[in-house]
Order: structure tokens, then C-alpha cells, then sequence
């Protein structure tokens, strides 16, 4: 069933109502104070945020799951494709409360859909992972 959660997503994007938008941008306020844990944002980022079905496994372009086909041909027609998060020389957003945006609101102009499940501790956990990843990418944080 969760391979094709984010074909889901991406239709219910654009069936989303205001009303749900207007959620995810109060919640996307109020994100930015809790301190992040990366261990636990790498879960998030491999689970239950869907992160890694375009972005890869613990953020390794090379290593998308194996998804449903019709799920991946659509990830594979995203123009401008998933950044590579390891590569903080061709990443645009400056910092975190961009980037607590893109997760919440979507990143505009690309296929990345808002994220309206996580709590405002999953998102600053996530973003101490996309940090990490940055620095030079610990695959594994401990
Ligand atoms: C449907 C595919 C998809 C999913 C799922 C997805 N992203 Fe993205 N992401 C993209 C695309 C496409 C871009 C835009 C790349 C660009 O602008 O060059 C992007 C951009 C980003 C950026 C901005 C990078 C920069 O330029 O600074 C961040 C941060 C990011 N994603 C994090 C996440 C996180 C965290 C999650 C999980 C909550 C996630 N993404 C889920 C496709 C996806």
C-alpha cells in the first residue's frame, strides 16, 4: 500500500483545498523553535516523511526504493528533478525556515507536495538530518 503513497500525495495536492493550506502555513510558523534530533529526522526523512522516495535513501540519489512503476515514472518526469541534498554546492534554499517551508508547503515550482502529517518535532528533526546530510552526509547518525 505505501508504494503508491506518493502518487497519492501528488493527486491530492492538486485536489488540496485552501482550507488545508491554510493549516500547513500556521503549523509552518510555529515549526521553526523546537530543537531537532537528526537520528530521529533520518527516520522521519526514511519513513514516514516519504523524503527519500525522490530525494533517496538516508538522501543517496542512487539509492531510491523500489517503487510501484507508475509511481516512479512520475518521479522520473519531475522537472526541476529532487535535489541531491548531499550536495550543498547546488542546493538553493539558505536556511531552515526556507526549508521548513519547501517540507510544509511544497517547494514551489517543482513536484515536491506539501507534508501536512508531521509534527513540529518530526520537521526540526528532519531538518537536523538535512544538516547533517550537508555537512558531509553521516549516513548514519548516531
Ligand atoms: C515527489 C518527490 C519529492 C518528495 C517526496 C520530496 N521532495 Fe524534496 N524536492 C523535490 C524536488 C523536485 C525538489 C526541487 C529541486 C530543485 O529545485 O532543483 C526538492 C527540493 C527539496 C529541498 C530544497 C533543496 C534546496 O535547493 O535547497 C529540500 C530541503 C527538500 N526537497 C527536502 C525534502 C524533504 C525533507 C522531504 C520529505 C519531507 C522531501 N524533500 C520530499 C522532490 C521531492
Amino acid at each position: 500500500m505505501r508504494i503508491s503513497y506518493v502518487g497519492l500525495a501528488l493527486i491530492g495536492f492538486v485536489l488540496c483545498d485552501g482550507h488545508s493550506v491554510q493549516a500547513a502555513r500556521q503549523q509552518a510558523s510555529q515549526s521553526t523553535s523546537a530543537q531537532g534530533n537528526a537520528g530521529a529526522g533520518r527516520a522521519v526523512f526514511n519513513g514516514k516523511g516519504v523524503c527519500y522516495y525522490c530525494h533517496g535513501v538516508d538522501g543517496q540519489m542512487e539509492k531510491r526504493p523500489q517503487l510501484a512503476a507508475d509511481t516512479a515514472a512520475l518521479i522520473a518526469r519531475l522537472s526541476p528533478p529532487p535535489a541531491d541534498l548531499r550536495n550543498s554546492k547546488t542546493l538553493h534554499l539558505k536556511n531552515d525556515k526556507q526549508r521548513a517551508k519547501a517540507v510544509r508547503e511544497g517547494h514551489p515550482g517543482t513536484g515536491m507536495f506539501p507534508d501536512t502529517t508531521m509534527t513540529n518535532q518530526e520537521l526540526a528533526d528532519t531538518l537536523a538530518y538535512l544538516a547533517l546530510l550537508r555537512k558531509g552526509g553521516a549516513a548514519a547518525p548516531k
